[in-house]
């Protein structure tokens, strides 16, 4: 793993959480999917298995990635120049803030994640941008995330925010603390927010769906796909927009539309308040 200065004369933050290589983490094996190189062997293992199992698996993730980068330009359409982004990853192409900023160089984001490899990297690569910040944090715990000074610096919640929880519900369990959280960010967000979600499916493929399941699972990095009404269950109190919720694929596409988007396992969607 490559955390080394850049040559850029920025430090790297040591202000992070410890990083543990022998445990496998859904955001390095993520990175390991993407072709990144802030993984270990111990998240290659799991990757490769993954790949075994579904060939496809990195594509479904670039596919993911994309979804994520025509939701941020839809948003950045509509004029809002903030974004939370929940389970942000380890930083990889393509980020959110350079998305946006594309569009509109004024748009602020604060990324946040449970993972203490992307926090680090994440600081370390955004070093003194001030239009951006990486808050360590479990989104479940939305009280103690929107009271984050870099939260509260950065994002003025009383205009419209995008509110972003892409390829990260589905490594959290149902029961109050998400119905709590998903309330809090939802009641958070002021008139004209947009809410974006991808979500693991087994609607397309439920043999395979199952299979990565039980290989995250065994990893320690459990996995919940869920069928479309459960997922749109996470869109209460927020309209989607067209075309609601579908796979990924089909969501706004830039290009030809895919053949077989169910073979992306991955439903999507974005709502407006
Ligand atoms: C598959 S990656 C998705 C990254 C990025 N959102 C994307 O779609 O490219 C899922 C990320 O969610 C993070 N994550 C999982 N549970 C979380 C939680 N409760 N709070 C914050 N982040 C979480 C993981 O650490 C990981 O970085």
């Amino acid at each position: 793993m490559r955390l080394e200065d850049s040559g850029n004369g920025r430090e790297v933050s040591t202000a992070h959480p410890p990083i543990d290589p022998n445990r496998p983490s859904a955001a390095r094996i993520y990175d390991a999917y993407l072709g990144g190189t802030h993984n270990f062997d111990a998240d290659r293992v799991v990757a490769a298995r993954a790949v075994e199992l579904l060939p496809e698996t990195p594509q479904i993730a670039r596919a993911n990635r994309a979804f994520l980068r025509r939701a941020v330009r839809y948003a950045t359409g509509r004029g809002i120049r903030q974004f939370l982004d929940l389970g942000s990853g380890i930083p990889t192409e393509h980020n959110v803030h350079e998305v946006a900023q594309e569009l509109a160089p004024d748009a602020r984001v604060v990324y946040v994640d449970l993972d203490p490899t992307a926090v680090l990297y994440g600081r370390h690569l955004l070093g003194e941008d001030p239009r951006t910040a990486v808050v360590h944090g479990d989104l479940q715990h939305p009280a103690a995330i929107l009271a984050e000074p870099e939260v509260r610096n950065l994002l003025d919640l009383t205009r419209p925010v995008a509110v972003l929880m892409v390829a990260v519900l589905h490594f959290l369990p149902d029961g109050p603390a998400m119905d709590s959280a998903l309330a809090a960010y939802r009641d958070a967000a002021a008139p004209g927010s947009v809410l974006a979600v991808s979500h693991l499916t087994s609607s397309g493929d439920p043999a395979q769906m199952e299979r990565v399941t039980d290989l995250y699972n065994r990893a320690g990095t459990p996995l919940v796909p869920r069928d479309a009404a459960q997922v749109a269950r996470f869109f209460e109190g927020w309209r989607l927009v067209e075309p609601g919720l579908v796979f990924g694929p089909q969501w706004r596409p830039d290009g030809e539309p895919v053949s077989e988007p169910a073979r992306y396992l991955t439903l999507a969607g974005v709502g407006e308040r």
